[in-house]
């Protein structure tokens, strides 16, 4: 049977490429799939965190996921660090795992930066930790954007060198990636060469999930454009990074296909395209920032969601380690 699982890291604000490349997808996939939502918190704990910013943070993602439409009654909502199983077959992974794999990881050298001596082990071994977030759950499906692939990818070789070396053929299924090729690479609004990204030091880089009207209007405003007004068919859009990612983006919230979307802009100057991407994001973001500060006025009521999508986490995942301990040669209580 088919399985999802995706997960959202609480480290500040969610944003457009969030939104579009992953948590919408989702509200799609609940239909028809048994689906387990994350909040990855022992994840964000890779970078040094504010304790109290934190907490704030996971309730905030919880609350992302909900507004966006994430219905935690049909789904599996929780954070991480509130099932065991993560953390145990995480460990497992990392003495599966080689070196040589991690070494190839484009997002730890990001993310590590020119003093690699100093990034903490954890940002080292944080694919296995996805890996186990997947496999403990014997995932099938992963909706991610497109930066999530390569880790996937090493998903995938971790179940394969399991099934291989305990011969225990077919035990860990190989997830697929889903990704959804209009938003898969949401780029920065400073640079159209750059994904849009949290970690970016300019807020005029991302528009936010929970930006009301007025900071939409002035990001946009400001976002890098080129001289030349909208074109009307994709030949030539390569070459134009900053107009190809507003049409994307302005495709993506309203559901059309790049043709589709070029019919509907093409030709227009950039003053007034600005103005009705503007109309088009604070309706679709409007709603969900009012839900999500109506829910984080109760956070008891976000906590108890987490707890009680824990719970559901660990009835999946128990029984599966249990059978993980016994491949690996453990001794268990029955
Ligand atoms: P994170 O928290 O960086 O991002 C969450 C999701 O948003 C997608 N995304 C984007 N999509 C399009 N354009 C962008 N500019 C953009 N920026 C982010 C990401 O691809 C992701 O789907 N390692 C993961 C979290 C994670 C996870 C997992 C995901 C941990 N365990 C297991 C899936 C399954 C991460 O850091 O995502």
């Amino acid at each position: 049977t088919n399985r999802i699982f995706s997960g959202v890291q609480p480290t500040g604000n969610l944003h457009l490429g969030n939104y579009l490349g992953a948590i919408r997808n989702w509200v799609r996939l609940q239909a028809d799939y048994e689906c387990v939502f994350c909040v990855v918190d022992m994840h964000a704990i890779t970078i040094k965190q504010d304790p109290v910013e934190l907490k704030n943070s996971i309730r905030e993602v919880t609350a992302a996921y909900i507004a966006c439409g994430i219905d935690p009654e049909k789904n599996i909502l929780f954070n991480q660090s509130q099932n065991h199983s993560h953390a145990e077959l995480a460990w497992i992974f990392n003495c599966v795992a080689r070196m040589g794999w991690l070494n190839r990881m484009t997002q730890f050298k990001e993310k590590a930066g020119k003093n690699r001596e100093n990034a903490s082990t954890g940002l080292f071994v944080y694919p296995n930790l996805m890996a186990a977030d997947i496999l403990a759950y014997r995932a099938t499906h992963v909706p991610v954007g497109e930066d999530q692939k390569q880790h996937l990818e090493l998903t995938r070789d971790i179940a394969t060198k399991f099934n291989n070396d305990f011969e225990a053929e077919d035990f860990f299924p190989l997830p697929e990636p889903v990704i959804m090729d209009t938003a898969a690479r949401i780029m920065s609004l400073r640079d159209g060469t750059k994904k849009m990204s949290k970690s970016d030091p300019s807020e005029y880089s991302r528009i936010n999930v929970a930006d009301g009207p007025d900071e939409i209007a002035q990001k946009l405003r400001k976002a890098k454009t080129d001289p030349e007004p909208l074109p009307t068919e994709a030949e030539g859009l390569e070459d134009r990074p900053e107009a190809k990612n507003l049409i994307g983006i302005y495709g993506a919230l309203s559901d059309l296909t790049m043709e589709e979307t070029l019919k509907a802009v093409g030709g227009k100057q950039f003053k007034d395209f600005k103005t009705d991407l503007t109309d088009l994001a604070v309706s679709v973001l409007g709603p969900i920032g009012d839900e999500m500060k109506r829910l984080m006025a109760d956070p008891a009521h976000l906590d108890g969601i987490l707890c009680k999508g824990g719970e559901d986490a660990r009835k999946i995942t128990q029984p599966i380690m249990q059978d993980v301990y016994d491949i690996i040669g453990f001794v268990r209580p029955e």
